[in-house]
């Protein structure tokens, strides 16, 4: 099935959408952007995704942008598409202009979306827990915007990947693990699953937010605090939460082995959980 995109309010195959050369988004990557994953035809959290959208546009200033109608378009491709396991890739800029760094005194956001179908790429690792790999967070200091500037995201995972990796963990020079490249991250420590507390270090992830419910619903105690290396060797259990990997455990980090080396009863109890959850919303 071929991705079918959404550009300014006309659909059209992905494959013939077409951006100007002086689109802010392809110059400076001045754009913001969400991705939601669609079960059984259903975008799941959309409020969620779509409340991050707005407060991400509008910490970089963007305006104008109804992204009621966003979702209405959403929604419509991806009926029109007839998708069924997919994701949705939401990308706002803030439009084309002569290039100067300041805002242009007059541009019309950028508004493309797309719907494409979701080939599992986590399936295994999330059965049998994948190896992650430090890399020095060397990103700016507003993680929590959803902004398109992910060099040092690429850089670290491409990083992660050449060590046989299935994701990067950020760490900052006093040891602190924020997140992974686009996922968030958490440990299970003495029975309570610990998770960095949400600032500017760190995007707020959606499914993350969902984590904590969940976690909370199973009375499992959890602490919003910040892992550091040093205390892995204490940890039992760690895992990645994200929109298209769920609930991923990592049973190690370089060359140290987590726990017993395979995914905890707590990261599977969670896993249990969110399939759960997805099963009563597709019943709703
Ligand atoms: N990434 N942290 C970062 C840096 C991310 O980019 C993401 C999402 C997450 C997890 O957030 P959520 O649960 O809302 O997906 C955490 C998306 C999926 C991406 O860039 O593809």
């Amino acid at each position: 099935m071929q991705a079918l995109a959404n550009l300014n309010g006309q659909q059209m195959p992905l494959a013939e959408v077409k951006i100007p050369a002086l689109d802010r988004g392809f110059l400076f990557g001045d754009a913001v952007y969400e991705v939601l994953r669609v079960y059984q035809g259903r975008p799941w959290l959309a409020d969620e995704h779509f409340e991050r959208l707005a407060r991400s546009l509008q910490a970089i200033r963007i305006q104008g942008v109804d992204v009621v109608r966003l979702r209405r378009r959403m929604l419509e491709t991806i009926t029109a598409g007839r998708f069924q396991e997919a994701t949705v890739y939401i990308q706002i800029t803030r439009g084309a202009a002569a290039r100067s760094h300041s805002f242009p005194a007059q541009a019309t956001p950028l508004e493309l979306l797309y719907v494409q179908e979701f080939d599992d790429p986590y399936r295994s690792a999330r059965l049998t827990g994948g190896a992650v790999s430090t890399q020095p967070d060397s990103r700016w200091d507003r993680c929590d915007i959803k902004s398109t500037n992910l060099l040092a995201n690429v850089l670290a995972m491409q990083a992660a990947k050449e060590h046989d990796c299935v994701e990067a963990l950020f760490c900052l020079p006093d040891g602190a693990l924020t997140e992974g490249t686009h996922t968030s991250f958490f440990g299970v420590l003495e029975g309570a699953v610990l998770t960095a507390p949400n600032s500017n270090a760190i995007l707020p992830g959606i499914t993350r937010g969902l984590l904590l419910k969940l976690a909370a619903s199973a009375k499992i105690p959890v602490r919003e605090q910040v892992l550091k290396r040093s205390a892995l060797g204490s940890v039992s259990e760690l895992f990645l939460t994200g929109t298209t990997s769920e609930i991923l455990p990592i049973i190690r980090v370089d060359d140290q082995t987590i726990g017993n080396g395979k995914p905890g009863p707590i990261t599977r109890r969670l896993q249990d959980a969110y399939q759960q959850a997805v099963a009563d919303y597709l019943r709703s």
